[in-house]
Order: structure tokens, then C-alpha cells, then sequence
């Protein structure tokens, strides 16, 4: 059943068609959503032939198949890797048990919110990415936008799916729930903060693909251990099209980076925005920002909710299988705490800190995107470092929240943050200068004069290809 049936009205490998009422269900959801894709999605390029890929099999290799297709047409469906035979709860006082294959009824209610939690940033991305369309720096990033755009649509049916068929008639209110929510609307706000920040120009956008994208990814890596196996089926084909998305954040910023160490090179003794490009302190703020508000993303550092979803089987590591013991009932983790004066350390049960030990492979991985840039500053010999901020620094969730830290961790007054906000955070005047440069490039093969073109294309197009046809 690995195979994709795209002869149906909703494409699927989960054998749809057997279950007429889960069938009429979603067929009845699908107009809404595509309803919310029109007035949500994508402004002003809907009639528009995008070179997308789509899903054809959920085998590791050979997915995907790339063609053009305009964006309300593209094929969203229902797609999970398939069984590999009975698996296993891999971790909890679970362990060692058959997955389930049915929400087990005493964890209903906390099963539910993880799925709308996750399933509820999906559209939320693609709300505050509905304007980049029409500034983007060429049709590359234009097709790659409408890529990350297209596939966080697909992952909103992927959680939809989980809804409509494991939690009845609240698991359908649920799914409208999530069309009704609005990315920065003050009244049906999207569940959580970073989703509800505005991300009105590409340096945005590329950091929020880096930094958000990424934080979904270990969400993703972590409830692809879940018990519950659909919703692990579901998270490890969510993953392989997660990917592309932290590519077009990595590189989009080596991009900008590369083309602003050339612009520096060109004309050593002026200011690179004398020039068109963005300065890299300018960047840095950028990741600044971004950075620390995925961070609050991975909620809490002592949390309860943590460890009743890790006890329950829910909600797992990243990459359980790594470690030795998946029940860690006596172990501890030594995290940070902030009295509001002092830092000091305290050993907390490991199943509380399980939010803490996802977000640190989530640094970790950021690290090394970090020296990627650096890489890029490097090899044009300016001697810039970007730094990836401590993560004290502009919090609003967890053990940090409210406090003031600089980018490097150190504990400053009000005054003090107050006058650093300039030099840590975007300025007003960093905003409107990056909104400045954001003018549409549409013809193929040419790029925006603040960043450099990719190394090479989609699926090995040649560089003057055209992706998007307008
Ligand atoms: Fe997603
Ligand atoms: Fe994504």
C-alpha cells in the first residue's frame, strides 16, 4: 500500500476509499481548505504554473516528481510512511508494548493537542508568508517559497487526517478550528507567538525557514516516536519534506551573506548598503531574533506536560533509538535556573526536561548552520563570525522569560538592554532598509543585487530555467 492513488478526489495511501464516512468527512473539509488557500495562501499567483514537486510514493527514494502545476491544483493528500510490521513503543512506561493503532482512551485529550499544536502551525506559516510572492529576488526563490508553501499545506492535511479519523465529531471541530485562526489576527490568534510574527520580507523568510522550519523538524522527529503509530507514520513523511525547507533557510542566508562579502570586496571603504546589499551586522540581528523566538517554540524548561507525554508514550527524543535507556525514570538533567538575580544549576528529573533535551540537538544543529555562514565570510576573506544567541537571550517562554540577557548570556540592567536592543535586535531602520530592497526580479536566471544565485538549480535545472511562469 505504498503506492499513491491519485485517481481519487483526495490522494492517499491509506486506502481511503475503504471508509466512506472519513471519505465523505474530509471531501466535505477539502472545499473549506482550499477556500482558506485562496483567501490565505499565495496572494495573486494562483493562476500561475509553478514547477513543484508532488509526492508519488512514499519510498525512500523516488518521491518525487516534479512538474508544473498551478498551486490550487497541486494534489495535497494523505500520505504515511508505511507499516514496517508491528512496531514497538520505543520509549515510556510503555515500553516494549504494541504501537497503537487507536488512541488509547485515557490519553485522548493530550493526543489531541499535541496533533492541533502542530497541525495549527501549518497554515499559520503559510499566512505569514502570503506576501513574499510578490518581492521575491528571482523565480528560483519564487518556486522555492511556493515549494515550502504547498508542503505546509499538505502537512495540515497530514494532522487534518489524524483528526477526522481518531477523534470524531471534536477532532472535526478541530479541523475547522484551524481554518478559522489567522497568523497575527488579535482575536483568532495562531496557538503559539512565532507563528503570529509578521515575516514581510525574504531575510525574514529565510531565518524563519532556518530557525521555525527547524524547530519543526525535531517536533516532528519527536512525535515520529510516538506510540500512537499513525501520528509517528504520519511525522517521518512530514520530515523528508521538512527538509527542503531548512535548505532554502540555510542557503538563503549563505546567499545573502556571499553576496554582501562581495559587495564589501567591490568597495572596501563604503557601507555594503551603500551598495544594495544587507550588512552583515544587519543579518546577525535578524538571526538574532528569529533564533530566539524558535526557541520558545520548544516551551518550558522543567515542564510537567514534558514528562506526562514522554511517561505516556506520546511524544518521544529525537532519534530514541540512540540512547540506552528509553525509560529514564531515574535519571536527572542539570539545566539552569534564573532567581531573577543569579544563575544557578539544579538537577531536575530527566522526564521534565524533556522540552530542554529536544531544543539542545535543536542548538546544536543550528550551530553548525551558523558556521556555514561563517564559511561563506571565510572564503571572501572578510573577517566576520556570525554568532548563533545564547539561548538566555529574548525569551518569552520558560526560565528566561521577561529577563534580560545580551546575545552572548550575560545577565544586563533595563538601561543597559534597552540601549543593546539596537545592536542585538532589528531596528526600525534595519526593517525599512531590508523592506527597501525587496523588489520583484522575475526574469529567469537573474537575481536581486542583494543576493547571489544559488549554487545550482532544482532538480538540476539550468540556471536560467524558468520556475515560475508569469
Ligand atoms: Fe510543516
Ligand atoms: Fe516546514
Amino acid at each position: 500500500m505504498t503506492g499513491i492513488d491519485y485517481s481519487q478526489k483526495i490522494p492517499n495511501n491509506v486506502d481511503l476509499a475503504s471508509d466512506k464516512r472519513l471519505q465523505r468527512a474530509l471531501e466535505r473539509w477539502q472545499p473549506d481548505y482550499i477556500n482558506w488557500w485562496r483567501d490565505m495562501g499565495p496572494s495573486d499567483f494562483n493562476e500561475n504554473d509553478v514547477y513543484l514537486r508532488t509526492a508519488v510514493s512514499v519510498e525512500r527514494d523516488g518521491w518525487a516528481h516534479f512538474d508544473y502545476v498551478k498551486m490550487p491544483d497541486y494534489r495535497w493528500g494523505i500520505f504515511l510512511t508505511p507499516h514496517e510490521g508491528e512496531r514497538q513503543i520505543g520509549f515510556g512506561d510503555h515500553f516494549g508494548e504494541t504501537a497503537w493503532q487507536q488512541v488509547p482512551g485515557e490519553y485522548r485529550n493530550w493526543l489531541r493537542r499535541l496533533i492541533v499544536t502542530q497541525a495549527d502551525t501549518e497554515p499559520a506559516s503559510v499566512e505569514q508568508q502570503r506576501l513574499l510572492g510578490l518581492t521575491a529576488p528571482s523565480l528560483y526563490d519564487l518556486r522555492n517559497l511556493f515549494q515550502v508553501n504547498v508542503e505546509e499545506g499538505r502537512h495540515l492535511w497530514a494532522m487534518v487526517y489524524l483528526l477526522h479519523s481518531y477523534f470524531g465529531k471534536d477532532g472535526r471541530e478541530e479541523a475547522d478550528e484551524l481554518l478559522q485562526r489567522r497568523s497575527g489576527n488579535a482575536d483568532q490568534p495562531r496557538i503559539l507567538t512565532t507563528f503570529n510574527e509578521p515575516c514581510e520580507d525574504w531575510l525574514s523568510f529565510f531565518c524563519f525557514t532556518m530557525f521555525t522550519d527547524r524547530d519543526g523538524k525535531y517536533q516532528l522527529l519527536s512525535l515520529a516516536e510516538s506510540g500512537f503509530d499513525p501520528l509517528a507514520r504520519s511525522c517521518r513523511f512530514m520530515l523528508t519534506e521538512e527538509a527542503h525547507h531548512m535548505f532554502v533557510g540555510q542557503t538563503g542566508i549563505a546567499r545573502v551573506v556571499r553576496r554582501t562579502c562581495e559587495v564589501m570586496n567591490e568597495h572596501p571603504d563604503a557601507c555594503p548598503s551603500e551598495h544594495g546589499a544587507i550588512p552583515l551586522e544587519m543579518i546577525q540581528r535578524y538571526i538574532n531574533f528569529w533564533a530566539a523566538s524558535s526557541l520558545d517554540l520548544f516551551g518550558a524548561e522543567v515542564s510537567s506536560n514534558s514528562a506526562n507525554f514522554f511517561a505516556a508514550g506520546l511524544k518521544g527524543r529525537a532519534y530514541e533509538d540512540k540512547y540506552e535507556d528509553h525509560l529514564v525514570k531515574d535519571d536527572c538533567y542539570e539545566l539552569e535556573r534564573w532567581d531573577g538575580e543569579r544563575i544557578t544549576r539544579e538537577q531536575v528529573p530527566l522526564r521534565n526536561a524533556m522540552n530542554e533535551v529536544l531544543r539542545d540537538g535543536y542548538v546544536d544543529e543550528n550551530l553548525k548552520g551558523v558556521e556555514y555562514w561563517n564559511r561563506e565570510c571565510e572564503k571572501a576573506g572578510i573577517p566576520f563570525r556570525f554568532a548563533y544567541p545564547h539561548r538566555r537571550f529574548n525569551r518569552t517562554i520558560g526560565e528566561f522569560a521577561g529577563a534580560r540577557f545580551d546575545p552572548q548570556g550575560n545577565a544586563v540592567s533595563e538601561a543597559d538592554w534597552q540601549a543593546g536592543q539596537r545592536v542585538w535586535l532589528p531596528t526600525p531602520e534595519d526593517k525599512a532598509y531590508v523592506k527597501s530592497l525587496m523588489r520583484p526580479v522575475t526574469e529567469p536566471g537573474k537575481f536581486a543585487g542583494w543576493i547571489a544565485p544559488p549554487l545550482r538549480g532544482i532538480n538540476s535545472q539550468a540556471a536560467d530555467f524558468e520556475y515560475v511562469k508569469l
